[in-house]
């Protein structure tokens, strides 16, 4: 929070006093910087990211809002990437015993412990994740060959898991009062939410992907859930590393599909006791709670539903992009 996180640099404090501050969605102080909303650690860590980061030609980096579907998009990633030194089958498999973000980091984590990690020794392909719009990406992310894979969500679910989410979080702070639905619809509507508003940030990503094809590949949660066979052959076929015929007989896919499945993933030990540090310490089940595309409709009121489809089709209109 702010009111208990020190800078680290007196350039950043001076940055950070400047900035227009709210409580965002999930009730944490956040600060509006180029139009996007940070909490002050995770822009202290972006903003480090961006300048030292040196990608690679074979980096992979996975960009998405929080609460779009990152930890099963890192699961499947890993998955595609590493299938030849862990086949999916096998009982040693990392996505085992180790939840999907303990292997595949979120840079805005990395950088936020160490301003400068070396990162130099990670073998190639490096897999990392970011929440951050593409514009605060780093000069050599947006000018090397790396990869980038986008994936975006329906706003309203991003909405209610943001929500669920954020209670379960506050459940561990003792006499924290938990954040009523119509207080952080609000905030969200007005894009008041961590790295939003998720529509401008699609938005972005999903231009750039039209601009650079090669480079961008920008995926929806409801085609995953909607038919993850064919996401995953596009996945692989982006990476360079497409499945072979072979691979699809011997039913490859539908192997990483089902290792990377909700119901799989949930059910692990690692996934319901294990705990990681994340901005805080969290149980790694709080990543895992439906996993339904559509769950709005039991949580919105028609009016919700209206005013929050207005706010992302005005931002969208003539974009081609539908969310
Ligand atoms: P719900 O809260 O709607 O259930 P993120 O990983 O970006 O934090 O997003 C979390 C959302 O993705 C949660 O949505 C979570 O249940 C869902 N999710 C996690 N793992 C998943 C998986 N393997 N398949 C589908 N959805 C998954």
């Amino acid at each position: 929070d702010v009111e208990c996180y020190v800078p680290e640099s007196n350039e950043f404090q001076e940055l950070l006093q400047s900035l227009p501050f709210e409580r965002g969605a999930m009730c944490n102080p956040i600060h509006l910087y180029k139009g996007i909303w940070y909490r002050a650690h995770s822009l202290e860590a972006a903003m480090a990211f961006q300048r030292h980061f040196q990608a690679r030609d074979t980096d992979i980096i996975l960009a998405t809002a929080p609460k779009s579907g990152t930890t099963w998009l890192k699961s499947l990633v890993f998955a595609v990437t590493h299938r030849s030194q862990y086949p999916v089958t096998d009982q040693n498999h990392p996505l085992l015993t180790t939840n999907p973000h303990g292997v595949v980091p979120f840079l805005e984590l990395i950088y936020r412990n160490n301003k400068n990690p070396d990162l130099t020794s990670t073998p190639p392909p490096r897999i990392y994740s970011t929440h951050v719009p593409y514009t605060m990406l780093p000069e050599s992310v947006q000018t090397s060959k790396c990869q980038i894979i986008y994936l975006c969500r329906n706003p309203k679910d991003i909405f209610v898991s943001m929500w669920h989410f954020g209670n379960m979080l506050l459940k561990d702070i003792p006499s924290s009062q938990p954040i009523t639905i119509e207080e952080s619809f609000e905030r969200f509507c007005k894009g008041i939410t961590m790295f939003g508003p998720c529509w401008e940030q699609a938005l972005e990503y999903w231009k750039k992907s039209i601009e650079k094809p090669e480079e961008i590949l920008f995926l929806k949660y409801e085609d995953l859930k909607a038919n993850i066979n064919s996401q995953l052959k596009r996945i692989a076929k982006h990476l360079g590393c497409p499945f072979s015929s072979e691979e699809e007989n011997e039913g490859v896919i539908e192997d990483i599909a089902n290792l990377c499945s909700f119901k799989h993933l949930s059910n692990l030990e690692v996934n319901k006791t294990g705990k990681l540090f994340f901005f805080q310490v969290v149980e790694n089940n709080v990543f895992f709670s439906k996993g339904e595309v559509g769950d709005w409709i039991n949580i919105l009121t028609p009016s919700m539903v209206e005013k929050l489809d207005q706010v992302v089709e005005h931002k969208l209109n003539g974009s081609g992009l539908t969310l």
